[in-house]
């Protein structure tokens, strides 16, 4: 007769059969750069998540490698936004900098880069894309997109990260990046991006917050699961090497579809709001903050994630140890 109790009579045989493991080479941290000098700024609604000027990263960084993450993910907070995001894609922009920083340092050779490819923290207006007469402009932004994916490439970048949901992006990323010499450098996609309340405390902490309308023009609908499986397939046919699921935990629906369905590597992304509620309620002692994070790990994993990108990471890698 069965009996599923005997494969879990103690930690050895449970650790045996165990199906699914987080790996601290497939977590990646988001850090956020700032413009400036002597930065090291917290953001309220973050615990433990702080903004950096480029000579105050450094602390930031060796924990990352001496804990063995597998790479960090760059969003720039830049001096002056304008009209059309400019300091996106200016080659002496704060990521870029910052880019040309971790390169140059020996200790980081082994780190990988993501820049996160973006207008809206470089916008007056927060949004994404160009804008005309209250509208996100689609086919005017790609450009402006394609020339930040190249600035970074040529700061040094190992992977560009498209976060913004324009349509065709990702294929004129590519072809821009092809272009211009950087055939090698891989395309993480932001396929199944939500127009989602979790990125609330991101926003703040980039103060990249629309300041008219919402991003619902272009994130996709929450209700719709069989619609991101579209979005996955442009993707893919544009040349995306990874793609996201962004947010995570809502969405794992979304991730074991994406891992079913599609033979390239799925990133889940838990997000800023999936952060504060853990650090939240951990203040007020109502979980136990390693336990519900492990878990909320693995099951990301068994969703069926390859990578995860979290403001945990950190935290994870010293708990794995
Ligand atoms: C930029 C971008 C956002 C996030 C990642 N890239 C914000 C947004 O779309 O409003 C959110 C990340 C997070 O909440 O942790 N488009």
């Amino acid at each position: 007769m069965d009996r599923m109790r005997r494969l879990r009579m103690n930690p050895a045989i449970r650790d045996m059969v165990r199906e699914n493991h987080v790996r601290v080479q497939e977590l990646i941290y988001p850090v956020f750069v700032m413009e400036g000098e002597n930065i090291c700024n917290p953001v309220e609604a973050m615990p433990g998540i702080f903004r950096y000027s480029i000579d105050r990263l450094a602390g930031e960084l060796n924990r990352v490698v001496e804990t063995g993450v597998g790479a960090v993910l760059l969003f720039g907070i830049p001096a002056h936004k304008d009209e059309i995001g400019s300091g996106a894609y200016d080659d002496q922009g704060i990521i870029q900098k910052a880019i040309r920083y971790i390169k140059s340092e020996k200790r980081y050779r082994d780190l990988l880069v993501i820049a996160d490819v973006c207008l809206c923290e470089y916008t007056s207006h927060g949004h994404c894309g160009l804008i005309k007469d209250g509208v996100i402009l689609n086919d005017e932004t790609l450009p402006l997109l394609a020339k930040t994916a190249v600035s970074y490439a040529k700061a040094g970048a190992d992977i560009v990260a498209p976060s913004d949901m324009m349509d065709k992006r990702v294929a004129a990323i590519r072809k821009a990046l092809d272009e211009n010499g950087f055939i090698h450098i891989p395309i993480m996609a932001y396929s199944a991006k939500f127009a989602s309340a979790f990125y609330g405390p991101f926003r703040e902490a980039a103060g990249s917050a629309p300041c008219f309308g919402d991003r619902k023009t272009y994130q996709m609908d929450p209700a719709n699961g069989r619609e991101a499986m579209r979005e996955v397939e442009e993707d893919i046919a544009e040349g995306a090497d990874f793609i996201i699921a962004k947010p995570a935990m809502a969405y794992m629906d979304v991730i074991r579809e994406m891992t079913v369905s599609y033979n390239i590597p799925v990133v889940a992304y838990n997000v800023s709001g999936e952060y504060s509620m853990v650090k939240a309620a951990t203040a007020q002692g109502f979980i136990d903050e390693k336990k519900i994070v492990m878990e909320i790990m693995t099951g990301l994993k068994r969703a069926g994630a390859k990578m995860i990108i979290t403001y945990h990471a950190l935290d994870v890698a010293s708990w794995l140890v």
